[in-house]
């Protein structure tokens, strides 16, 4: 362990708990404002209904992605998620879906959908992970007039397979942080609730999918960026394999090839049923190596478990709260009764979690800063540029500095022991890999706490190892929605498998979304159902 950065850990861990106390209190009595129900019937379809329905001519892709149109458009005055949209040429690309499948014969529908599996679906692109000639500032404002100039790979996957960009939603800056405040607009709000974040930095894909105004969303994640939204809005979210998904065209990125391994895309959605084939399409040509089409029967999985960090470990982070808890006991529970083996599982091998997690990220020297400057003292003046910041006074957010500040100092970890942690880092792999096998999973918290309050992240970005640390490791993690807290907030677990065995993590969501509910609603459907 590192004594400075534990004790800084632990600092922050107080300075939360705290922070966490006081804050009720603060808030104002009345309630707050609820988003718009769902009122119409075709937005509670999953993709894999909605393509089956669109082959059997039950279902044009002008009436789904018109309906998607709608939502977003009463909904995003609740969350602002929306960066920029291309609803025209959404319109103008379904009627041409409609005409395809209208003129295709049905004994060659099949073939027509295994060509182009997504044809006709409407989704939605995190900025960052760039859509040809729409915004691509990334929540910075020295980006401000940049347009990407070509698809990312992956985006490029999902339009090849014929599904339909609706817009690009918002990021935190440089996607460096667990809020979704950048510096180009409003901060994006939680459609649970709106004095909450969304999380980040897939925040407006985390809002967008819990709103119920997408059908699947791109978001990308290299420390908890596609797990964090999911937990604080209520959907599921995936973060592949190390190195499966294509990470050509994301800003920000790295020419080291570990960060092709940190640096994943992934899908948000609120059907945990869609994951598999969201993932056949997002991985291109590496789709083989995940095995997708062999199912595994739920009964065949081992499941092990864990409350969060132990020891001298756990005490330093925050301790997860007890809906978290039960929402891992639950999905145990079920996972029994469906046959499963069931055994709590030890943490002594994450004993260095923060350690192995940072230096990781720390070692990936190409990653962009936002300041560059030429300064000698580039702390200091990071420093001065992060109380600017924190009082509303800079260019840059607050998140986006501290997260360039700790690069800069790294992370106080000297490089010889960086070094050490990598090392390390190859023993928890092995030694995890082996515990899970080819049928194991483990079920442990995606965060200690559910949406945090706007602007409090930066003391709770010292549980970041929760998620970051199968990013380093390139272990596939899926979130998984659980229901509601007390306060009416989403709460969920991760499930982890050894490298390409993303399909147990699919199994599981499958399993717990059919028996449990999946999707955490923000407010009931408003359905007008004969
Ligand atoms: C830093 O130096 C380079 C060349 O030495 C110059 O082009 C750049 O404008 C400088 N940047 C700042 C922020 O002063
Ligand atoms: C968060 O803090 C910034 C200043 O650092 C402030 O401008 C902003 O209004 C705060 N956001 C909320 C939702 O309180």
């Amino acid at each position: 362990m590192e004594l400075v950065l534990r004790c800084i850990q632990f600092f922050m861990s107080i300075g939360y708990a705290i922070l966490y106390w006081i804050l009720p209190f603060m808030e104002p009595k009345k309630n707050p404002v609820r988003i718009p129900p769902i009122s119409n019937e075709l937005l509670t379809f999953s993709l894999v209904e909605v393509i089956e329905l669109m082959g059997q001519r039950k279902l044009k892709s002008i009436d789904l992605v018109r309906a998607y149109i709608e939502r977003i458009k009463d909904v995003e005055p609740y969350i602002n998620a929306v960066v920029h949209d291309c609803f025209d040429e959404a319109i103008d690309d379904a009627l041409c879906a409609d005409k395809v499948i209208a003129g295709t014969k049905d004994e060659d529908i099949p073939a027509l959908f295994e060509r182009f599996p997504l044809l006709g679906a409407p989704f939605t692109v995190k900025e960052s992970c760039g859509l040809k000639g729409m915004p691509f500032r990334v929540g910075s404002r020295q980006r401000a007039n940049m347009i990407c100039p070509k698809n990312g790979e992956v985006v490029n996957h999902l339009v090849k397979a014929g599904g339909i960009p609706l817009l690009v939603s918002v990021t935190s800056e440089y996607c460096y942080g667990m809020e979704t405040q950048p510096a180009t607009q409003y901060c994006c709000l939680n459609p649970h609730n709106d004095r909450r974040t969304p999380g980040g930095s897939s925040g407006g894909e985390g809002a967008l999918n819990g709103a119920g105004a997408t059908l699947f969303g791109v978001g990308s994640d290299i420390a908890g960026s596609i797990r964090l939204p999911s937990l604080f809005n209520g959907v599921f979210g995936h973060k592949p394999t190390g190195g499966v998904t294509s990470i050509v065209g994301h800003f920000p990125n790295c020419r080291e090839p570990d960060g092709r391994e940190f640096l994943q895309m992934g899908p948000i959605t609120r059907f945990g049923c869609d994951l598999s084939l969201l993932m056949h399409v997002m991985a291109g040509k590496n789709a083989v190596k995940l095995n997708l089409k062999s199912r595994i029967a739920t009964k065949d999985i081992m499941v092990y478990y864990s409350f969060g960090f132990e020891q001298l470990n756990g005490f330093l982070h925050k301790t997860p709260v007890c809906a978290m808890e039960m929402a891992i006991k639950t999905a145990v529970k079920c996972l029994a009764n469906r046959g499963c083996y069931t055994e709590r599982a030890s943490m002594s091998l994450f004993k260095n979690s923060l350690e192995i997690s940072i230096s990781g990220i720390v070692l990936l020297q190409s990653f962009p800063y936002i300041i560059n400057s030429n300064s000698s003292n580039k702390i200091f003046e990071h420093l001065v540029e992060f109380h600017k910041a924190l009082l509303g006074r800079s260019e840059y957010t607050k998140e986006g500095i501290y997260f360039d500040l700790l690069r800069r100092v790294n992370i106080l970890i000297k490089a010889e022991r960086t070094n050490k942690y990598r090392a390390e880092a190859e023993v928890l792999k092995a030694n995890l890999a082996k515990m899970l096998g080819d049928n194991g999973v483990l079920l442990l918290p995606t965060f200690p706490v559910p949406a945090l309050h706007h602007n409090t992240s930066l003391l709770a970005l010292w549980n970041i190892d929760y998620t970051l640390i199968f990013n380093i490791i390139g272990f596939p993690a899926t979130h998984i929605p659980m229901g509601k807290d007390k306060d009416g907030l989403p709460v969920g677990f991760q499930v982890v498998a050894a490298p390409y065995n993303d399909r147990l993590c699919f199994q599981i969501a499958r399993e717990l979304e059919s028996t449990l509910g999946g999707w955490v609603v923000p407010t009931p459907h408003d359905l007008n159902v004969d």
